[in-house]
């Protein structure tokens, strides 16, 4: 880790589940894969924060390993990074235990993700509610300054600024207080059916496309794609907001700026442009696809890598604990 720039330790939990899309990827994790090289970072897959919710224990084991796969297959380095599964360092819960004696019910009443889960039907369980402060115990015990999430999860990183801090000066500092590095504007990827909403997976297979879409689902999808009015290839992202967000998808993948697109498809109309722009996604999408196939054609190597990650984080987590116990006044030498 000697070579990265900054000291500034980045950790992130990657929530095991299911497929990712266009949108998360583009919009969130792309970035965090180039941060690898800024920040010595720690990424694991959050398999104790699946099980918050009802999960089918067969099902849970294989989006595990399937999670750990695709993260490496979208370029997170176990050369660069630490990247291991959450439930193999055990220290996480550990520590979470001691910061429930710090966090009041007010602060968790509060988080607005537990609130829209209830609102939604889900059982009022302690370990939803709850689930703050094991992401807080995450994060802190890496002693990280930077956590990429999405918006949706800044209000956790901001409880845990709070319980970093409430720790320091209740018993002496430990913690450096973490900030949310959220995704950068202008890679916000829309919905393919309806370009005022955000690409995402609740509305339907139509409207997104996943990373490991098969090629002729990624053609059907884009072709359904809705456009504009008028016929041109004109990036307008207020006329015409669904051709642009395409627009936004060629540019991203090719590299030609808006105006290049412009010229390469002047006097062409929407369904050339389609056609183009699916071939295009193919043809970067199945490198991704591949890697994660022979990843996890090769359980044996994935293992490994987990196993050497998890005894990484391990050592600088055993740490952290040691000095928190001691500074609470649990530690006793024996
Ligand atoms: N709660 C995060 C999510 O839903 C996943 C997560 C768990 C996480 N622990 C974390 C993210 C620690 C950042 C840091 O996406």
């Amino acid at each position: 880790m000697e070579q990265h720039v900054s000291k500034q330790i980045m950790v992130s939990g990657l929530k095991p589940s299911g497929e990712i899309h266009l949108g998360n990827y583009l919009g969130a994790v792309k970035q965090w894969v180039e941060l690898q090289d800024m920040h010595p970072s720690y990424f694991f897959v959050a398999d104790l924060h699946a099980i918050t919710e009802p999960q089918k224990p067969k099902d849970l084991h294989a989006q595990i390993i399937e999670t750990a796969a695709t993260y490496l297959a979208l370029g997170i380095d176990p050369k660069k990074s630490v990247f291991f599964i959450q439930s193999h360092v055990p220290q996480h819960t550990e520590l979470m235990w001691i910061l429930n004696t710090i966090t009041s019910m007010g602060d968790l009443e509060r988080m607005v993700v537990y609130k829209e889960k209830i609102s939604e039907g889900k059982e009022a369980l302690a370990g939803l509610f709850a689930y703050p402060v094991l992401m807080a115990a995450d994060i802190i015990l890496y002693k990280a300054a930077h956590v990429p999430v999405g918006e949706d999860q800044r209000q956790h990183v901001e409880l845990t600024r709070e319980l970093a801090r409430r720790f320091n000066t209740r018993f002496g500092n430990v913690f450096p207080l973490p900030k949310p590095l959220l995704p950068k504007v202008g890679a916000r990827i829309m919905s393919l059916q309806d370009p005022s909403k955000k690409m995402s997976k609740s509305h339907g297979a139509a409207t997104y496309i996943g990373l490991f879409d098969a090629p002729d689902v990624i053609r059907k999808k884009i072709k359904s794609a809705v456009t504009d009015s008028g016929s041109e290839i004109i990036y307008s992202p207020e006329k015409k907001p669904a051709v642009a967000n395409l627009m936004t998808l060629y540019h991203l993948y090719s590299g030609l700026t808006f105006s290049e697109i412009e010229k390469e498809f002047a006097g062409k109309g929407y369904g050339d442009f389609k056609v183009a722009l699916a071939e295009l996604l193919i043809s970067n999408l199945s490198p991704i696809q591949d890697e994660r196939a022979a990843i996890l054609a090769d359980k044996n190597r994935l293992l490994t890598v987990l196993r050497d990650g998890g005894e990484r984080a391990s050592a600088t987590a055993a740490k952290t604990l040691d000095e928190v116990y001691a500074k609470v006044g649990l530690k006793i030498e024996i």
